[in-house]
């Protein structure tokens, strides 16, 4: 994995411990991203080429992302983040007053804003029960459930119950794809939202959704357009894309992006991903071990790649570590501290976060 790490240059320089917010950049993607620019800029974005190439790399991380859900590419649409893809789902549930969705009491504002403008937009009810708890917790009203597939907050994972449900389960994958072993068939979800710029190392603004075949007609596509079209020159009479593209949102990725995605998938794709995911989940068991050795009162957690303790004034001690070159975050409102352990980095990185603290 030493291979792996000099991938990275930022590596060289902090103990980056931070892919739960975004993921290190590696060389490769930063030239991919370059290269897709400067043809641009050279030749232009009017001709066919230009259109051609943004199509091939489409489809090319299409099938990447779809590799890592375990899933065929016709069930995944390219989003802009997690957040867009929960929004994407919950929206096209066509939801009604008093209807209601379950979810669990530790989301992100990435499921919370779309459940948000549910409720204040649609009168839809939102009920909140512990993530471990989840699966018992539907009721009559219950129309879906939406959770995270891993928990932002302690690394903590949804109960395997939940692919047993019959309402339509709506997993928040951001934490999830790229970082653990990932088989949405397996998890039994309906819907799986991820994001590109966390452990996939993409760019912001680029992520995935995973949408069962059997739930396709059952979510509407609610934002149409030309590359969620499979006939744009149809006018009215266009009909959506056959599989899970229907539900590409409305805006071309721009070449660059594209690029960067691909390229820093296949980076990771060339260290292998059983040995990705087992290397980052026994750096970071490491991690919580000799934090609790040392007195941290470390979260409970599973077998995740998040690392998260209390500290009453983690705001402060987070600030102190980006100075000593360690990144990590605070959780809001401001009495944990999380770190992010992946496949790049090693036991220095442990240590220099360990002698900080
Ligand atoms: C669990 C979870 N959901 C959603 C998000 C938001 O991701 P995105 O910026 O891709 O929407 C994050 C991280 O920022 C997260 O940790």
């Amino acid at each position: 994995m030493d291979a792996l790490r000099d991938r990275f240059p930022v590596l060289a320089r902090v103990a980056y411990l931070n892919a739960g917010t975004c993921g290190p950049v590696p060389a490769a993607a930063a030239e991919a991203a370059a290269a897709e620019l400067r043809r641009e800029a050279e030749g232009g974005r009017a001709g066919l080429a230009h259109f051609e190439r943004r199509t091939e790399l489409a489809g090319a991380l299409r099938a990447a992302y779809a590799a890592r859900l375990g899933c065929a590419a016709e069930d995944v649409a390219l989003t802009s983040s997690t957040t867009d893809g929960v929004a994407i789902a919950l929206s096209g549930l066509e939801l009604e007053p008093g209807d209601e969705i379950l979810t669990s009491d530790s989301e992100h504002p990435g499921v919370l804003g779309p459940l948000q403008a549910l409720r204040d937009l649609r009168g839809v009810r939102v009920r909140m029960a512990p993530l471990a708890e989840l699966a018992e917790a539907t009721g009559p009203r219950t129309r879906a459930v939406v959770c995270s597939h891993v928990s932002w907050v302690d690394g903590s994972l949804a109960p395997a119950a939940l692919g047993q449900l019959d309402v339509p389960v709506i997993l928040d994958g951001a934490q999830g794809i790229g970082a653990v072993a990932l088989d949405v068939g397996a998890l039994g979800c309906d819907v799986y939202a991820g994001s590109g710029q966390k452990w996939l190392c993409g760019p912001e603004g680029l992520g995935m959704l995973y949408v069962a075949p059997a739930f396709r007609e059952r979510l509407a596509a609610t934002r149409r357009g030309f590359v969620s079209l499979e006939d744009p020159g149809a006018g009215l009479d266009a009909r959506p894309a056959p599989g899970a593209r229907r539900f590409d949102p409305p805006a071309n990725h721009g070449a660059a992006l594209l690029a960067h995605g691909l390229a820093a998938h296949d980076v990771l794709d060339g260290a292998g991903w059983d040995a990705v995911h087992e290397r980052a989940a026994a750096l970071a068991a490491r991690l919580a071990d000799e934090l609790a050795a040392r007195g941290h009162d470390v979260l409970p957690r599973a077998r995740t790649t998040l690392v998260a303790w209390r500290d009453p004034d983690a705001v402060a001690t987070a600030h102190r570590l980006a100075e000593r070159g360690v990144a990590v975050r605070y959780l809001p409102p401001g009495e944990l501290v999380r770190a992010s352990v992946g496949a790049w980095n090693d036991e220095s990185d442990l240590e220099r976060l360990l002698s900080a603290l």
